[in-house]
């Protein structure tokens, strides 16, 4: 019989958000960074893999170079598919140790090294084994956004797009969770499924700062929009939504629904694709400020953000900056890593 452990609260706390201004570049300079990072890429025989929470002239980039913008679960399938030497992961650091799994002959790097995400620093590997060990009789299921060696301890991996039907396949087998790291997305699904999961304790810092009470005063004022929402919010925002979903689920969500507005919960970075896909309709950000604002990075990911054109130009220029933002998995880790990740990509709904 195992032992329950009383689980802390590892959310990281706003004050150890950093806080990132990206800088203002000139038009000029804008396009002498574009031409040097698509030359870079072709010398190097690297491809793009961006994230829809970067900034425009990223995504752009990586569109226009042959390389591909989108949600975790499809830039982990793009860079295992993709016959380039190297991938450039714009993004944070999970997609790209996810990539150098999936793809252990190509080298990866990432546009900055320095880019976390506070699910995965809130998920640490040792903490995470005691909580498995205490529970041997529950299947492992940890989200995408999380290190490796977290996902070396897992039965299965599992992405917002991916995650409810998972849950659902393995609770109409009979199986009971342990799920990890985000609360809130977890809450989602067991709400969704009725699924017996036990749920660690991180968030996402971004989307755990959308307000319920302020959302609902928006929807007030504008009683036509369609609410769509990232599941990593809280329980009381996805509640008012019309859609919840992953990223490119709520990127389907805005043009298959009739309204013309949106309230949309989730990084601002995601509107630049919104936009450019539905021309005709308006998008508006969900608060995040209400009575009392707490976010250091409203709306906006602030390791995202680290995703710049100066600094993606900088890693590529030379082997200095290559090697220090390379991703390394060891073999080990990698080799037990690539068996939930890989149930995931084979998983059919
Ligand atoms: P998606 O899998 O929806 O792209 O989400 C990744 C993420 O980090 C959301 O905050
Ligand atoms: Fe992580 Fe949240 Fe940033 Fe996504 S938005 S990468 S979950 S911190």
């Amino acid at each position: 019989m195992s032992n329950p452990i009383v689980l802390p609260d590892y959310s990281l706390p706003q004050s150890a958000v950093p806080i990132v201004h990206p800088a203002e570049l000139d038009p000029m300079e804008k396009v002498r960074l574009r031409d040097e990072i698509k030359a870079l890429l072709k010398a190097r025989n690297a491809v793009l893999i961006a994230h829809y929470y970067v900034e425009a002239d990223v995504q752009d980039l990586a569109e226009e170079t042959g390389g591909c913008v989108a949600d975790s679960l499809e830039m982990a399938r793009f860079g295992r598919d993709h016959a380039a030497d190297t991938l450039v992961v714009a993004g944070v650091r999970f997609m790209g140790e996810t990539a150098k799994i999936l793809s252990p002959d190509k080298r990866v790097v990432m546009a900055t090294i320095e880019a976390e995400c506070s699910l995965d620093l809130s998920c640490p590997p040792d903490a995470f084994e005691a909580f498995c060990k205490a529970h041997p009789e529950r299947k492992v299921v940890v989200y995408a956004n999380t290190s490796a060696q977290v996902k070396a301890m897992a039965d299965w991996v599992v992405t917002s797009s991916v995650a409810l039907p998972i849950v659902e396949r393995l609770h109409a087998a009979g199986e009971k969770i342990l799920w990890a790291p985000d609360r809130h997305l977890g809450h989602y699904i067991q709400s969704q499924t009725g699924a017996d999961m036990l749920l660690w304790s991180g968030a996402c810092v971004v989307h755990e700062e959308f307000k319920a009470k302020a959302l609902f005063d928006l929807k007030a004022l504008y009683p036509d929009a369609g609410v769509l929402v990232h599941p990593e919010s809280p329980a009381a925002v996805i509640a008012i939504a019309d859609a919840v979903g992953s990223t490119s689920q709520i990127i389907r969500a805005a043009a298959e629904l009739p309204h013309r507005l949106f309230i949309v919960a989730t990084d601002r970075g995601l509107f630049h694709k919104l936009r450019q896909r539905n021309p005709d309709k308006r998008f508006i950000e969900a608060p995040t400020a209400g009575d009392g604002a707490t976010c250091r990075s409203c709306a906006h990911c602030p390791w995202m953000a680290m995703n710049e054109l100066r600094q993606l130009a900088e890693t590529l220029r030379d082997e200095a900056g290559m090697a220090a933002n390379e991703i390394h998995v060891d073999a080990e880790t990698s080799r037990r890593a690539m068996v939930p990740l890989k149930r995931m990509l084979d998983f059919r709904p």
